[in-house]
């Protein structure tokens, strides 16, 4: 069997960054599924299908032709690395995602990233829907407090201004409704190894994730 090894956990939690950098170090490919979530939020926008639309975005979901390559994200051909980062399509990604007949349509597409050598796949249901049977699970967490100092690091670092308070209320109404919605909603896996990050660095959390995909 190919090699997974799946990060779950909530936004801003660093896990993105963590996973690409664990696929790097292994030579492994690497799942955003948060972006596929993303991309069906973005063309249905462009499509005029409204995000509350159940059928109609699972109708939708077979003309995607979504690539990732050296960086990029393609639709149909077009780069939409920066199109799907915006705020607007941040919340239309969250609204997709509660469809749990859209989560199915898009189950195929990620589950066709699991390719050799092996994949890290990273998202909200990798361990628990998309790869259940995955080698290494891992949910990666931090305090809210700490996740939302991060991000509005992040932002002061790309020149945007930011309010630490509006990002710490937006992150806690992210996390509620990513945990309590019916479809497929955040949870930490049985068999998942609990790793928070408060008192990590990016590289301690990396090593801590190579430590234990070799146990
Ligand atoms: O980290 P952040 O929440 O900003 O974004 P993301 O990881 O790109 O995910 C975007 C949205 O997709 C989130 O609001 C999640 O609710 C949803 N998502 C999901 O439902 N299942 C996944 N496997 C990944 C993301």
């Amino acid at each position: 069997v190919i090699p997974v090894i799946a990060i779950d956990g909530p936004s801003a939690s660093g896990k993105g960054t963590v996973a690409q950098r664990v696929a790097h170090v292994l030579g492994y490919h690497y799942l955003d599924s948060g972006a596929i979530y993303r991309i069906a939020a973005l063309a249905a926008l462009q499509r005029g299908i409204n995000w509350q639309d159940e059928t109609a975005l699972v109708h939708m979901v077979h003309d995607l032709d979504i690539r990732f390559s050296q960086g990029e994200i393609y639709l149909n051909g077009a780069i939409i690395t920066e199109a799907i980062r915006t705020e607007e399509i941040s919340r239309g990604a969250s609204e997709v995602a509660v469809h749990p007949a859209l989560r199915r349509a898009l189950l195929s597409l990620q589950q066709g990233f699991r390719q050799l050598p092996g994949l890290v796949a990273d998202g909200r249901d990798m361990a628990t829907v998309v790869f259940p049977d995955a080698q290494t699970k891992i949910f990666l967490t931090a305090s809210a407090e700490i996740r939302a100092e991060r991000r509005y690091k992040q932002l002061m670092e790309k020149g945007i201004h930011a309010n630490l308070a509006e990002i710490l209320q937006d992150l806690q109404a992210r996390d509620a409704r990513d945990s309590q919605r019916s479809a497929a909603p955040l949870l930490q896996s049985a068999n998942a190894r609990l790793l928070e990050t408060s008192q990590l660095s990016i590289d301690q959390a990396v090593q801590a994730i190579l430590e234990y995909s070799r146990s």
